[in-house]
């Protein structure tokens, strides 16, 4: 077959899971262009697809295009079956934390002294998320133990992959919950009493598919099995596009966190009340809106207000609750304080209050391990991010961890918009594929 049907007939589209290149070719002949060419088509590019594909539809909203995957939501349930499934497929021992995060194990994870290799990511979303963030680690970190394998090596310490629950707190508010409670930074009974935008807590959430609350804690036991942590992620931000290099290492995250504000004001009739006679509490908001941008401008941070209730939420009806969340960053603790210092006093003098839902501090990720990444890969750059991690709740408990982030072509993320290309997304396997290697220790 010449190239450029081939190229035509293997055009893949992995945000959307569009499998153009199933709807013109069977599988079997699929196999054999990859074969036959080594051209575009890899073994490792169907296979990437093959995974990607499988999930393409779960939870994704069909007007959208951006994906409601919500911690123990059915969407949810199932991508954790596919996950479970995939392990299975494998081989790989599946385990399961006080959480009810997912482990599965290439080895066993107590058979080393020094601890697994860990790497894996999450598959829960935000409201409309893109297909990359969180499901790109996991699905990489199966296909670089595939990848191992296929080339004969097994790991002298064991390998773990692991998909974290509620990574990114769109339900219940509080991001990376599944790895704050097993490091004991959440407690169960804080966790179990938060309540989703219907009043379900995470409790009854957690009941309604089967799952068993009273078990969630802090769990040494899951943690003292992780040598070092290695999460993959697609980029979140523009830092590569100009770099001409497909991977870079993460270094360390942002300070940051989530705030609730209330801000009150008196229902009353939009048609008849005077100007001078209203308190109107969506203009409250507003003014912490401006303030929110303000403070970022003042102290070089970030600082977003991306959602708002308002009450009772009538079209004629001057409202009397706002109730409006904060999410603010800083390269540093001191900036974010200075962020979310100036907000407060401006809901002071609104008369409202302010509740920290999160907080995350600045983070630093392990040195040697970023060292080691960084000449692995071919002195890849190294850069921090804005963004909130697992790997960063684990890095503040003790576990030596460490990124890998897979260049976005726009730096779109949170959005059905996020995209990595397809020879990008292989590029990152190859990477962890090597980390992997050189951090377990491989015999052919
Ligand atoms: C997670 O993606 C976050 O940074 O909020
Ligand atoms: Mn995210
Ligand atoms: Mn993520």
């Amino acid at each position: 077959m010449e190239e450029a049907a081939c190229e035509a007939e293997s055009s893949i589209d992995l945000a959307h899971g569009n499998l153009l290149l199933y709807s013109r070719v069977s599988p079997r002949q699929c196999w054999r262009i990859a074969r036959g060419t080594f051209w575009r088509s890899s073994i490792s590019e169907l296979a990437f697809e093959q995974l990607w594909s499988a999930i393409a539809d779960i939870g994704r909203d069909s007007v959208t295009g951006g994906y409601r995957r919500f911690a123990w939501s059915e969407a949810d349930v199932r991508m954790h079956e596919w996950f479970a499934g995939e392990c299975e497929s494998r081989g790989l021992e599946l385990t399961e934390d006080r959480m009810g995060n997912q482990w599965a194990w290439w080895g066993d994870p107590d058979g080393s002294t020094a601890g697994s290799i860990v790497t894996g990511s999450h598959l829960d979303s935000v409201p409309d998320g893109g297909a990359f963030d969180g499901p790109l680690g996991v699905v990489s970190a199966l296909l670089a133990v595939d990848r191992l394998r296929a080339d004969g090596l097994t790991p002298r310490r064991p390998i773990g992959v692991v998909n974290f629950v509620d990574e990114e707190g769109a339900r219940f508010g509080v991001s990376c919950a599944g790895s704050r409670m097993i490091t004991g930074v959440l407690s169960p009974d804080r966790a179990l009493a938060l309540r989703d935008a219907d009043g379900v807590t995470m409790a009854d959430a957690m009941r309604a598919v089967g799952r068993q609350p009273e078990q969630l804690g802090p769990d040494p036991e899951a943690l003292s099995r992780i040598g070092s942590f290695v999460e993959l992620h697609i980029e979140q931000g523009r830092g590569l596009i100009d770099l001409s290099r497909p991977v870079a290492v993460g270094n360390g995250l942002w300070a940051h966190g989530r705030w609730r504000t209330e801000i009150p004001g008196e229902a009353n009739h939009a048609g008849t009340t005077r100007l001078n006679d209203r308190r109107d509490a969506v203009i409250g908001c507003a003014h912490l809106v401006l303030e929110a941008r303000a403070a970022a401008e003042a102290h070089e941070s970030l600082a977003t207000v991306g959602k708002i209730n308002i009450m009772p939420g009538g079209v004629n009806a001057i409202a009397r609750l706002a109730t409006a969340w904060l999410d603010a960053r800083a390269a540093d603790e001191a900036a974010l304080s200075a962020t979310v210092d100036q907000i407060a006093g401006q809901v002071a003098s609104l008369g409202g209050v302010m509740v920290e839902e999160s907080r995350t501090p600045h983070t630093d990720f392990d040195n040697a391990l970023v060292t080691r990444l960084t000449s692995l890969l071919d002195d890849a750059p190294v850069m921090s991010t804005g963004a909130g991690h697992d790997a960063g709740i684990l890095a503040n408990a003790g576990v030596p961890a460490a990124m890998i982030f897979v260049r976005n072509p726009t730096g779109i993320s949170h959005s059905p918009a996020e995209w990595a290309e397809p020879e990008d997304c292989l590029a990152g396997v190859a990477a962890l594929a090597s980390v992997l290697a050189d951090l377990a220790g491989v015999e052919p």
